[in-house]
Protein backbone atom coordinates (compact mmCIF):
# COMPACT_ATOMS: atom_id res chain seq x y z
CA UNK A 1 0.00 0.00 0.00
CA UNK A 2 1.01 3.48 -0.55
CA UNK A 3 -0.40 6.69 0.89
CA UNK A 4 0.63 10.11 -0.80
CA UNK A 5 -0.88 13.60 -0.58
CA UNK A 6 -3.43 14.36 -3.53
CA UNK A 7 -2.09 18.20 -2.59
CA UNK A 8 -1.29 20.46 -0.42
CA UNK A 9 -4.68 21.54 1.30
CA UNK A 10 -5.81 18.13 1.64
CA UNK A 11 -6.17 14.68 0.76
CA UNK A 12 -4.22 12.00 0.39
CA UNK A 13 -4.45 9.00 -2.23
CA UNK A 14 -4.15 4.99 -1.52
CA UNK A 15 -2.95 2.61 -4.20
CA UNK A 16 -1.96 -0.98 -3.97
CA UNK A 17 -5.04 -1.71 -1.90
CA UNK A 18 -8.18 -4.42 -2.62
CA UNK A 19 -10.46 -3.56 0.00
CA UNK A 20 -12.46 -6.18 -1.06
CA UNK A 21 -10.16 -8.35 1.11
CA UNK A 22 -10.35 -8.28 4.66
CA UNK A 23 -7.63 -6.00 6.47
CA UNK A 24 -5.20 -6.53 9.05
CA UNK A 25 -5.07 -3.89 12.09
CA UNK A 26 -1.59 -2.53 11.39
CA UNK A 27 -3.26 -1.32 7.84
CA UNK A 28 -6.69 -0.17 9.62
CA UNK A 29 -4.76 2.38 11.76
CA UNK A 30 -2.31 3.45 8.92
CA UNK A 31 -5.44 4.41 6.51
CA UNK A 32 -7.59 5.38 10.03
CA UNK A 33 -4.25 7.72 10.51
CA UNK A 34 -4.27 9.03 7.12
CA UNK A 35 -7.71 9.79 7.04
CA UNK A 36 -7.34 12.15 10.53
CA UNK A 37 -3.70 13.94 9.26
CA UNK A 38 -5.68 14.62 5.87
CA UNK A 39 -8.79 15.11 6.12
CA UNK A 40 -9.68 12.91 2.86
CA UNK A 41 -8.17 9.71 1.61
CA UNK A 42 -9.10 8.17 -1.90
CA UNK A 43 -8.57 4.64 -2.46
CA UNK A 44 -8.28 4.03 -5.92
CA UNK A 45 -9.39 1.56 -8.09
CA UNK A 46 -11.97 -0.64 -5.95
CA UNK A 47 -14.54 -2.71 -7.44
CA UNK A 48 -17.44 -4.13 -4.63
CA UNK A 49 -19.91 -6.33 -6.30
CA UNK A 50 -22.71 -4.52 -4.29
CA UNK A 51 -23.73 -1.95 -1.61
CA UNK A 52 -23.28 -4.51 1.61
CA UNK A 53 -19.46 -4.62 0.72
CA UNK A 54 -19.07 -0.91 0.32
CA UNK A 55 -20.86 -1.26 3.64
CA UNK A 56 -18.32 -3.25 5.20
CA UNK A 57 -15.69 -1.40 4.18
CA UNK A 58 -17.00 1.43 5.79
CA UNK A 59 -17.06 -0.07 8.64
CA UNK A 60 -13.31 -0.01 9.13
CA UNK A 61 -13.79 3.49 9.77
CA UNK A 62 -16.51 3.94 12.10
CA UNK A 63 -20.26 3.14 12.14
CA UNK A 64 -22.41 3.76 9.36
CA UNK A 65 -25.65 5.74 10.48
CA UNK A 66 -29.07 5.29 9.05
CA UNK A 67 -29.44 8.43 6.24
CA UNK A 68 -31.54 10.95 7.64
CA UNK A 69 -32.82 11.72 4.00
CA UNK A 70 -35.03 8.60 3.78
CA UNK A 71 -35.80 9.21 0.09
CA UNK A 72 -32.45 8.43 -1.27
CA UNK A 73 -31.80 5.67 0.72
CA UNK A 74 -30.62 2.07 -0.43
CA UNK A 75 -33.68 -0.35 -0.39
CA UNK A 76 -32.40 -3.04 2.69
CA UNK A 77 -29.56 -0.58 3.68
CA UNK A 78 -30.99 2.35 5.69
CA UNK A 79 -27.31 3.18 6.31
CA UNK A 80 -26.78 3.61 2.42
CA UNK A 81 -27.70 6.14 -0.05
CA UNK A 82 -26.95 6.76 -3.40
CA UNK A 83 -25.94 9.87 -5.64
CA UNK A 84 -27.09 9.98 -9.10
CA UNK A 85 -27.44 11.83 -12.05
CA UNK A 86 -31.21 10.66 -12.15
CA UNK A 87 -32.09 12.26 -8.58
CA UNK A 88 -35.42 13.64 -8.06
CA UNK A 89 -37.06 15.82 -5.75
CA UNK A 90 -39.17 13.86 -3.26
CA UNK A 91 -41.85 16.60 -3.48
CA UNK A 92 -42.09 18.08 -6.81
CA UNK A 93 -40.13 15.26 -8.26
CA UNK A 94 -37.48 17.37 -11.08
CA UNK A 95 -34.47 16.30 -11.48
CA UNK A 96 -31.98 17.80 -9.02
CA UNK A 97 -28.03 17.84 -8.22
CA UNK A 98 -27.74 17.14 -4.85
CA UNK A 99 -25.15 19.34 -2.83
CA UNK A 100 -24.15 22.03 -5.08
CA UNK A 101 -23.89 24.60 -2.18
CA UNK A 102 -20.55 24.30 0.24
CA UNK A 103 -21.76 22.19 3.11
CA UNK A 104 -21.14 19.78 5.67
CA UNK A 105 -23.29 16.74 5.82
CA UNK A 106 -26.28 17.11 8.26
CA UNK A 107 -25.30 19.76 10.46
CA UNK A 108 -28.70 20.23 11.00
CA UNK A 109 -29.27 18.05 13.41
CA UNK A 110 -27.97 17.39 16.87
CA UNK A 111 -25.21 14.77 16.44
CA UNK A 112 -24.20 15.17 13.17
CA UNK A 113 -21.80 12.62 11.00
CA UNK A 114 -17.88 12.13 11.86
CA UNK A 115 -17.07 11.21 8.11
CA UNK A 116 -19.22 10.65 4.82
CA UNK A 117 -17.74 8.17 2.03
CA UNK A 118 -18.59 8.05 -1.77
CA UNK A 119 -17.36 5.23 -3.69
CA UNK A 120 -17.65 6.36 -7.73
CA UNK A 121 -19.52 3.20 -9.80
CA UNK A 122 -19.90 5.57 -12.92
CA UNK A 123 -18.35 8.89 -13.30
CA UNK A 124 -19.26 11.38 -16.46
CA UNK A 125 -16.56 11.75 -19.09
CA UNK A 126 -15.74 15.01 -17.36
CA UNK A 127 -17.33 17.17 -14.84
CA UNK A 128 -18.73 16.26 -11.70
CA UNK A 129 -15.72 17.00 -9.38
CA UNK A 130 -16.39 17.10 -6.03
CA UNK A 131 -14.88 20.17 -4.39
CA UNK A 132 -13.39 20.61 -0.85
CA UNK A 133 -12.88 23.23 2.05
CA UNK A 134 -10.18 22.83 4.81
CA UNK A 135 -11.88 24.49 7.44
CA UNK A 136 -9.00 23.94 9.81
CA UNK A 137 -7.02 26.03 7.43
CA UNK A 138 -9.50 28.32 7.00
CA UNK A 139 -9.77 29.33 10.34
CA UNK A 140 -6.45 29.31 10.75
CA UNK A 141 -5.76 31.86 8.01
CA UNK A 142 -8.29 34.27 9.76
CA UNK A 143 -6.95 37.80 11.17
CA UNK A 144 -6.62 37.72 14.88
CA UNK A 145 -9.44 39.92 15.51
CA UNK A 146 -11.86 37.90 13.88
CA UNK A 147 -10.73 34.73 15.82
CA UNK A 148 -11.78 36.56 18.54
CA UNK A 149 -14.49 38.12 17.45
CA UNK A 150 -15.61 34.58 16.85
CA UNK A 151 -14.44 32.79 19.83
CA UNK A 152 -17.45 31.33 22.15
CA UNK A 153 -19.96 31.50 19.76
CA UNK A 154 -22.33 29.17 18.44
CA UNK A 155 -25.02 29.29 15.52
CA UNK A 156 -28.22 27.87 14.78
CA UNK A 157 -28.18 25.71 11.86
CA UNK A 158 -31.87 24.23 10.13
CA UNK A 159 -32.95 22.56 7.37
CA UNK A 160 -35.75 24.92 6.63
CA UNK A 161 -33.51 28.30 6.75
CA UNK A 162 -34.09 30.93 3.78
CA UNK A 163 -31.93 30.51 1.36
CA UNK A 164 -33.26 33.41 -0.89
CA UNK A 165 -34.57 30.94 -3.72
CA UNK A 166 -31.63 28.25 -3.47
CA UNK A 167 -32.95 24.55 -3.57
CA UNK A 168 -31.70 21.51 -1.69
CA UNK A 169 -33.70 18.31 -1.91
CA UNK A 170 -36.76 18.26 0.25
CA UNK A 171 -38.00 16.64 2.99
CA UNK A 172 -41.49 15.15 3.73
CA UNK A 173 -43.49 17.18 5.98
CA UNK A 174 -42.78 14.21 8.71
CA UNK A 175 -39.03 14.30 8.41
CA UNK A 176 -39.12 18.18 8.77
CA UNK A 177 -41.42 18.30 12.02
CA UNK A 178 -38.48 16.08 12.81
CA UNK A 179 -36.07 18.18 12.13
CA UNK A 180 -35.94 21.34 14.03
CA UNK A 181 -33.16 24.06 14.19
CA UNK A 182 -29.96 22.44 16.34
CA UNK A 183 -27.04 24.72 18.04
CA UNK A 184 -23.33 24.39 17.38
CA UNK A 185 -20.63 26.53 18.18
CA UNK A 186 -18.59 28.26 15.53
CA UNK A 187 -15.56 26.93 16.17
CA UNK A 188 -15.28 22.94 16.29
CA UNK A 189 -12.67 21.25 17.75
CA UNK A 190 -11.88 18.06 16.30
CA UNK A 191 -12.52 15.66 18.92
CA UNK A 192 -9.53 12.91 17.81
CA UNK A 193 -6.86 15.37 16.72
CA UNK A 194 -7.59 18.47 19.01
CA UNK A 195 -7.20 20.79 16.29
CA UNK A 196 -9.64 23.77 15.70
CA UNK A 197 -11.54 24.89 12.54
CA UNK A 198 -14.74 26.66 11.28
CA UNK A 199 -17.98 25.14 11.50
CA UNK A 200 -20.23 27.22 9.55
CA UNK A 201 -21.61 26.84 5.89
CA UNK A 202 -24.30 28.57 3.99
CA UNK A 203 -25.92 25.68 3.35
CA UNK A 204 -27.38 24.69 6.49
CA UNK A 205 -25.88 27.75 9.37
CA UNK A 206 -29.30 30.32 10.14
CA UNK A 207 -27.84 32.92 12.26
CA UNK A 208 -25.77 33.29 15.02
CA UNK A 209 -27.01 32.77 18.54
CA UNK A 210 -27.73 36.07 20.20
CA UNK A 211 -26.91 38.45 17.42
CA UNK A 212 -28.82 40.99 15.77
CA UNK A 213 -29.75 39.82 12.63
CA UNK A 214 -28.45 42.20 10.60
CA UNK A 215 -24.85 42.20 12.19
CA UNK A 216 -25.20 38.10 12.22
CA UNK A 217 -25.84 37.76 8.75
CA UNK A 218 -23.11 40.55 7.68
CA UNK A 219 -20.18 37.97 9.51
CA UNK A 220 -21.69 34.98 8.68
CA UNK A 221 -21.30 36.16 5.06
CA UNK A 222 -18.25 37.68 5.59
CA UNK A 223 -17.05 34.04 6.68
CA UNK A 224 -18.28 32.45 4.04
CA UNK A 225 -16.69 34.44 1.17
CA UNK A 226 -13.19 33.74 3.41
CA UNK A 227 -13.90 30.04 3.18
CA UNK A 228 -15.11 29.49 -0.62
CA UNK A 229 -13.60 31.94 -2.24
CA UNK A 230 -10.06 31.45 -1.72
CA UNK A 231 -8.66 28.53 -3.29
CA UNK A 232 -5.24 28.06 -1.07
CA UNK A 233 -7.98 26.44 1.16
CA UNK A 234 -9.43 24.24 -1.75
CA UNK A 235 -8.64 20.51 -2.92
CA UNK A 236 -11.07 19.82 -6.01
CA UNK A 237 -11.43 16.20 -6.89
CA UNK A 238 -11.71 14.45 -10.22
CA UNK A 239 -13.66 11.57 -9.91
CA UNK A 240 -12.33 8.55 -11.74
CA UNK A 241 -14.14 4.69 -11.47
CA UNK A 242 -13.76 2.66 -8.56
CA UNK A 243 -12.53 6.03 -5.99
CA UNK A 244 -13.79 5.08 -2.41
CA UNK A 245 -13.38 8.74 -1.08
CA UNK A 246 -13.59 9.06 2.70
CA UNK A 247 -14.08 13.23 4.40
CA UNK A 248 -14.05 14.16 7.63
CA UNK A 249 -17.40 16.67 8.07
CA UNK A 250 -16.19 17.85 11.23
CA UNK A 251 -13.67 20.08 9.30
CA UNK A 252 -14.30 20.77 6.03
CA UNK A 253 -16.86 21.46 3.82
CA UNK A 254 -17.59 20.03 0.29
CA UNK A 255 -20.16 20.83 -3.12
CA UNK A 256 -20.49 19.04 -5.91
CA UNK A 257 -20.52 20.44 -9.23
CA UNK A 258 -23.55 20.65 -11.52
CA UNK A 259 -21.63 20.99 -15.20
CA UNK A 260 -22.10 17.45 -16.66
CA UNK A 261 -24.94 16.87 -19.62
CA UNK A 262 -28.32 15.32 -18.82
CA UNK A 263 -27.05 12.08 -20.69
CA UNK A 264 -23.69 11.53 -19.11
CA UNK A 265 -24.47 8.99 -15.86
CA UNK A 266 -23.08 9.68 -12.30
CA UNK A 267 -23.82 6.60 -9.53
CA UNK A 268 -21.85 7.23 -6.28
CA UNK A 269 -22.51 4.70 -3.53
CA UNK A 270 -22.80 6.81 -0.35
CA UNK A 271 -22.75 6.35 3.66
CA UNK A 272 -22.03 8.84 6.18
CA UNK A 273 -20.14 7.31 9.81
CA UNK A 274 -21.52 7.95 13.52
CA UNK A 275 -19.86 11.57 14.82
CA UNK A 276 -20.39 12.97 18.21
CA UNK A 277 -21.55 16.26 19.07
CA UNK A 278 -19.56 19.19 18.02
CA UNK A 279 -17.94 21.03 20.95
C1 LIG B 1 -22.58 15.10 -1.36
O1 LIG B 1 -22.86 16.26 -1.11
O2 LIG B 1 -22.44 14.25 -0.48
C2 LIG B 1 -22.39 14.69 -2.80
C3 LIG B 1 -21.19 15.26 -3.43
C4 LIG B 1 -21.15 14.98 -4.89
O3 LIG B 1 -22.11 14.44 -5.46
O4 LIG B 1 -20.15 15.34 -5.54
Amino acid sequence: MEIKPLNNVMGAEVSGLDLNKSLDQKTIGQLYQAFLDNLLLCIRNQNFPDVGAFLDTAKYFGIPKKQHMESFRVEGHPEAGTVTSEDRDVNDGKRIIRGTMFHTDESFIAVPPKATILYAVNVPSTGGDTRFINMQAAYKALPDTIKSDIQGLTATHYYGKDRGGRKVPSLTARQMRATPPVSHPIIRTHDETGAVGLYIHETMTDYIDGMEPAQSEALLQKLYAHCTENTAFQYRHKWQKGDFVIWDDRATLHAATADYGEEEKRLLYRTMLAGTPPY
